[in-house]
């Protein structure tokens, strides 16, 4: 737990310390979006941390914030290196400092006890950074991850953190402990759909703010973007237009200036500072302490699973003919879409479009469908939990996330668990109802089907 006060709306700087987590497509501008919003919080007052949490792009952030060649020493070595510090996929406990028990998120460490080689600081802004891979065969950055998601700064300082391109830190869950995600879009459809995918997962991670800021589009297709942000129900926070100094700076490996866009920034930081006091500074949360979800989120979250669900199996179907279980489970989940579009209804939610369709692809077999087929139901169990909790006792809401993990849980689950059974002693009993005997896919291409956070 974060050790700042609650705070009210009245505060005159509500994001003091907390973590935003800066993501998008890569060249985005994610890190360029990091260096100008670390000199407006600097500027409005804010004692700012940079955390370069990108291991894949050397010093990208340091020479776009700072005017300085140098590079700060790598935080993972003040953790005592690969040696001490594990990829949380394989050791999901907590980062503790060299010789201390206590996990560094129950007791954040001062900046004056990171000694001065692992820090550059500058005009109230002090720039960090996790680690860089160096060497051919060093391993996975999974070990930078556990410090980018680990690392607390005691005190006001807001944190905040430029990752990777792309969602594999999802699946690190490097989110865990993020007060608001900001997704970089720029004018591509690659960048829309990674924010797409970054949304459903912060919705499911129950992140406590999330926002999109539009950069380097021209005017019409500005609006174009919002509009499409809109309907995918993702705040968009403000837009950074093409900037011809930025781009100057870039090109050249200099400091970017704020002074050309400062007002497109400090409007960004203004919608920040409002989502933060609209929350009331809900910190964000320990593995064990997911932040509670509103009724509206809670819908979305389940419209988005269920529209995952349908497009997987539909895919499925399309590749391999009308197969079991998944022609009956597809038809579940239509109504389950259906049931969830008449609570959005009725609580006043906008029904966003379903964005998957153009996602997804069958596996290369049916094995492999109904692998990916049990590994999500499963994780269905662990939303519907919290979906219920966001239910807050409404009977309607509550009736149909019960009949939806039901479903999902009694029937979905075991049927696809026979299924993979029935695959593996040679496709027994399939069920075709078109006479065919493909075992492969009818269409080749695309990713696979299953619900992997990691792939995107
Ligand atoms: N709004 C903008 N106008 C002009 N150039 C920009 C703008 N945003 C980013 N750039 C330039 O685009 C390049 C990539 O941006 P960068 O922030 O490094 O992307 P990322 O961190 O997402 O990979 C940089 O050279 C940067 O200067
Ligand atoms: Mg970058």
């Amino acid at each position: 737990m974060r050790s700042s006060p609650a705070r009210g709306a009245t505060d005159p700087l509500p994001l003091r310390g907390q973590r935003i987590l800066v993501c998008g497509k890569g060249g985005s501008g994610k890190s360029t979006l990091v260096a100008l919003l670390a000199k407006s919080l600097a500027a409005r007052g804010y004692g700012v941390v940079a955390l370069d949490g990108d291991a894949s792009n050397p010093g990208g952030l340091a020479r776009l914030l700072l005017e300085k060649p140098a590079q700060p020493r790598p935080l993972i070595e003040f953790f005592g290196g690969r040696e001490h510090v594990e990829c949380p996929v394989d050791d999901p406990s907590p980062l503790t400092r060299l010789g201390e028990t206590t996990p560094v998120p129950e007791k954040p460490i001062r900046l004056e006890a990171i000694p001065a080689e692992y820090k550059l600081a500058e005009h109230g802004i002090t720039l960090l950074r996790v680690g860089k891979i160096t060497r051919a065969l060093e391993g996975c950055e999974g070990p930078m991850s556990k410090v980018t998601r680990d690392l607390r700064i005691a005190g006001d300082a807001v944190t905040l953190i430029d990752v990777e391109a792309g969602i594999e830190h999802f699946g690190r869950g490097v989110e865990k402990s993020i007060d608001t995600v900001v997704v970089v879009v720029d004018p591509t459809f690659e960048s829309l759909d990674i924010a797409d995918r970054i949304a459903g997962l912060c919705r499911q991670m129950g992140v406590p703010g999330l926002g999109a800021v539009v950069n380097r589009a021209r005017p019409h297709v500005r609006d174009a973007m919002a509009a499409r942000l809109r309907d995918a129900g993702i705040p968009l926070l403000g837009a950074i237009d093409r900037d011809d100094a930025l781009e100057q700076a870039g090109l050249e490996g200099r400091a970017l200036p704020l002074a050309p866009v400062a007002v497109a920034v400090g409007s960004i930081v203004g919608a920040l500072e409002q989502a933060a006091a609209a929350r009331g500074h809900r910190p964000a949360g320990h593995e064990e302490e997911n932040m509670p979800m509103t009724l509206q989120e809670a819908l979305l979250a389940a419209l988005d699973d269920e529209y995952r669900a349908r497009a997987t199996y539909r895919a499925v179907l399309a590749a391999f003919g009308d197969v079991r279980p998944f022609v009956n489970v597809v038809e579940s989940e239509e109504r389950h879409v259906q049931a969830l579009g008449r609570l959005c209804e009725r609580y006043g939610v906008d029904i966003p479009a379903d964005p998957w369709p153009s996602r997804v692809s069958a596996p290369e077999s049916l094995e492999a469908a109904c692998q990916g087929a049990i590994e999500a139901e499963r994780e269905n169990r662990a939303l519907y939990d919290r979906l219920m909790d966001a239910a807050g006792g409404r009977a309607d809401v509550e009736e149909t996330f019960r009949r939806l993990l039901t479903a999902s849980q009694e029937n979905h689950l075991p049927a696809f668990e026979r299924a993979l059974e029935r695959e593996r002693r040679g496709g027994v009993g399939r069920g075709r109802t078109d006479g065919g005997h493909r075992h492969r896919r009818r269409h080749r291409g695309g990713g696979s089907a299953c619900r992997d956070p990691e792939r995107p």
